[in-house]
């Protein structure tokens, strides 16, 4: 079996000779491991000749990267521009309260992890969120209730 380590050391093995690596490598441990874990960042620096702050600024300057694992359930939310003109920061707002956790959070229960997301190319039909991935449009503050319940990740 495959340790984090290992699958680490793998991505970046397989890098090696790709120029701009970082972007594609993190993205790659990201797929294989669902987060970037904080070991990954010296490695990742040494395999790049960059420093760790450099390879930790790469990593949160991004909102697509966690750091930690995400929870059972992933709900994102749309912030893009056309999703706010259509009501997202009021969903936002409730969102927020009924995980009772912010973006990059994961809800105290340890059910659903909340992140931002921009644009999921449905704008005529928003607010838009995805849960687990499937998308979900016109979402209404009730209609976010009656969708956490049936993935289970009910309040
Ligand atoms: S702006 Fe939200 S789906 Fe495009």
């Amino acid at each position: 079996m495959q340790t984090p380590h290992t699958e680490v050391a793998a991505v970046l093995d397989a890098h090696r000779e790709t120029p701009g690596a970082m972007l594609p490598i993190l993205h790659a441990i990201q797929d294989r491991l669902g987060h970037i874990p904080a070991d990954a960042v010296p490695l990742i620096a040494d395999a790049l000749n960059v420093s760790r702050a450099e390879v930790h600024g790469v990593i949160t300057y991004y909102d697509h990267f966690r750091q930690q694992p995400a929870a059972r359930h992933v709900v994102q939310v749309c912030r893009a521009e056309a999703c706010q003109a259509r009501g997202a920061d009021a969903l936002v707002g409730h969102v927020r309260q009924s995980l009772g956790c912010d973006f990059h959070g994961t809800s105290a229960d340890g059910k659903v992890t909340l992140e931002p997301v921009y644009c999921l190319g449905h704008c005529a039909v928003g607010p838009n969120i995805a849960i687990d991935d499937k998308s979900y449009a016109r979402v209404s503050t009730a209609r976010f209730d009656a969708l956490l319940q049936a993935c289970g990740g009910e309040r």
